[in-house]
């Protein structure tokens, strides 16, 4: 692994050079992909298409991360709140997961990469629920990358989910309240498995969670950048990733 980052890194295609150690690379990177709709409306165009080349930053950054021994990343890619938005944009917005499956699954499965989601499914549209259950499904055995995609996600009705099915857990007698611990409480969430993030990035200069795992970003590095969703890039991501390692994390101790 470390191996294959140093000579990823020391590529001459690469554009600006960035310290980057390869041991310390962050584990679980989760990324809220934000300022579609700014970076089509600079151009003069609608919103979706702002979406549409959305989709072709999430290829990117998902080699970028595989290539840089990311072993899980996390794209928030529409939210709970999301539905408030005109119909038309939602549809698109629904369209998407079948179209990028549809022109990436079977790369994304070259690549040994495992897909999952997290977040209400029942309420997506057949298309968008089948598109990705699919993806899950032709991806399970797969042991490299993952690439989890967080959608119709919000933290707060994760939280109320899980809180409530504690709750009826006990009344049932399956469970008690000495049993509630932390642990329990990360298994029982969407994320149940993954580790907590050791990055969060987000574009488009908004300084601002949206309702994005805030139980699991407790003790997370965050990096904002200026850059529009549809813009970001490998270096981009490298340019969090050096900033990641210069952090000094102490989760409340002393280094
Ligand atoms: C992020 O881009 C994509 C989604 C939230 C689905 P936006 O659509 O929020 O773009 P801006 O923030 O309006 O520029
Ligand atoms: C957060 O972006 C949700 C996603 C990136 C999917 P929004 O654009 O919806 O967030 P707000 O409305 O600016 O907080
Ligand atoms: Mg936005």
């Amino acid at each position: 692994m470390i191996k294959r980052v140093q000579s990823w890194l020391n590529r001459e295609d690469r554009q600006t050079p960035v310290e980057i150690s390869p041991d310390n690379i962050p584990r679980h990177v989760a990324i809220i992909m934000d300022g579609n709709g700014r970076w089509a409306k600079r151009r003069g165009l609608p919103r979706i298409v702002g979406h549409q080349n959305g989709m072709k930053a999430v290829k990117r950054a998902t080699i970028a991360a595989d290539e840089l021994g990311i072993q899980y990343l996390t794209m928030y890619a529409f939210s709970t709140e999301n539905w408030k938005r005109p119909k038309e944009e939602v549809d698109f917005l629904m369209r998407l997961p079948e179209e990028f499956l549809a022109l990436e699954l079977d790369d994304l499965i070259a690549k040994n990469v495992q897909v999952k989601m997290m977040g209400d499914a029942d309420a997506l549209p057949s298309f968008t629920r089948r598109a990705m259950e699919e993806a899950v499904a032709r991806t399970e055995n797969n042991t490299g990358l993952i690439l989890n995609f967080a959608l119709n996600y919000g933290a707060r009705k994760e939280l109320e989910d899980c809180m409530r099915a504690m709750g009826e857990d006990i009344q049932a007698g399956l469970l008690s309240p000495e049993q509630i611990t932390a642990d329990l409480i990360d298994s029982r969430l969407l994320s149940g498995g993954l580790p907590d993030p050791d990055l969060l990035i987000r574009t488009s200069g908004e300084m601002r969670l949206s309702n994005f795992m805030l139980w699991q970003l407790a003790y997370s590095e965050l990096w904002f950048t200026d850059v529009l969703w549809p813009e970001f890039n490998k270096e981009h991501l490298l340019e969090a990733v050096a900033e990641y390692q210069r952090r000094s994390r102490r989760y409340g101790g002393l280094k």
